[in-house]
């Protein structure tokens, strides 16, 4: 008996740090404990992984929650889901299509006939690494729904969360965007090879780039916006690269999955951090690795690139605004 003593001990202290460790790296619970009663939400890809639990975490602080997603049963069911786990009745689905600039004219349209308020717009809907798909208007898909989408989105409904005020945008950026470059000789992978992980990196440091210079023209207007690396989940996400496809990745991969890649409950912390935090009140612009503000990659403070994204998006997507802040566009 007492041979087995060190070894089980051993691997009792292993183990036992390797939870402790998982847990560190994970990040932990939000720690905020502030309610948002009453308070109109909207999140954008929540039914499933990180969008459908921060849906549910900011149902569980009151939030009337709406669901914005491109497929009305996956929608309706995670409506019903977080309806029954909440028991908070005010969480409703609406359909979104972030591949199509219609649908979210036709989107945003209904939301500000019918919402006198948007308090917090969680822009966390993506697409990464599918093959080289154009969405309904011809932009490539990442590119397409990741930034352009949320891009025309928000900005039709800006009235609504500046008279919401304080008000809260979140944009789900991801870590990827380091990786990324913006080539704005071939914003739409037109000309070079697809590169469909690059494709992914450019759309996540657009969304960066989007969320500093949408923060610099929001200034004085109560409205801010924060971009977000959640940090890795076990999500979706990957159901286009072919990870865990196989018995032997499976296997191979899997401890280091167990310990470096959160739940999507936990994963959906940080959005319900920056959506919620009263110490985050008047906290615009920033880049946040889960709870952390950190610096984004040089490339996302660029101003210039950030002014040029942003004349180049309303371009493609038909927004009537100026393209250098207050300043009309240039003959
Ligand atoms: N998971 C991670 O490790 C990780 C890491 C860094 C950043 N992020 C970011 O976190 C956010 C949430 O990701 P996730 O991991 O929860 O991914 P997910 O499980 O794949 O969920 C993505 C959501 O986006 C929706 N979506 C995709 N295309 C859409 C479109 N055209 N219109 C409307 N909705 C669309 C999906 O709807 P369908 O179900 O209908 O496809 C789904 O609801 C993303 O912005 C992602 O880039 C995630």
């Amino acid at each position: 008996m007492n041979r087995y003593l060190l070894p089980l001990s051993v691997l009792g202290t292993v183990a036992g740090g390797a939870v402790l460790l998982r847990d560190y790296v994970a990040g932990g619970s939000c720690p905020s404990k502030a309610t948002i009663l009453g308070k109109t939400v909207i999140v954008t890809g929540a039914n499933t992984g990180i969008g459908k639990q921060t849906a549910l975490e900011l149902a569980k602080r009151g939030g009337n929650i709406i669901l914005a997603c491109r497929d009305m049963e996956k929608c309706e069911a995670a409506a019903r889901d977080i309806r029954r786990e909440t028991l908070n009745h005010h969480v409703s689905a609406r359909h979104l299509d972030l591949a199509s600039l219609k649908s979210i004219r036709e989107f945003a349209a209904k939301i500000t006939e019918e919402k006198e308020r948007v308090h917090i717009l969680i822009n966390n809907a993506a697409v990464m690494r599918c093959p080289h798909w154009t969405t309904e208007d011809g932009f490539e898909m990442q590119f397409g729904v990741n930034h352009l989408g949320h891009f025309l989105l928000t900005n039709l409904l800006l009235d609504t969360l500046k008279a919401s005020a304080p008000s809260r945008i979140i944009n789900l950026s991801s870590l990827a965007h380091v990786a990324g470059h913006m080539d704005f000789d071939d914003l739409n992978w037109e000309k070079r090879t697809y590169d469909t992980k690059a494709a992914y990196c450019q759309s996540k440091l657009a969304v960066v780039l989007f969320t500093k210079e949408l923060s610099r023209r929001l200034q004085g207007t109560g409205v801010t916006v924060n971009a977000l690396h959640p940090g890795v989940a076990r999500t979706e996400l990957g159901r286009h690269t072919g990870m865990h496809s196989s018995a032997f990745s499976s296997f191979t991969l899997g401890p280091i999955f167990w310990l470096l890649v959160k739940s999507p409950q936990l994963a959906a912390q940080p959005s319900t951090y920056l959506a919620v935090a009263e110490e985050l009140e008047g906290v615009s612009g920033k880049y946040f690795d889960g709870f952390k503000e950190k610096p984004p990659a040089p490339e996302a403070e660029d101003e210039e690139v950030a002014q040029r994204l942003w004349a180049e998006s309303a371009r493609l997507v038909g927004l009537e605004v100026p393209s250098v802040r207050g300043q009309p566009l240039p003959e």
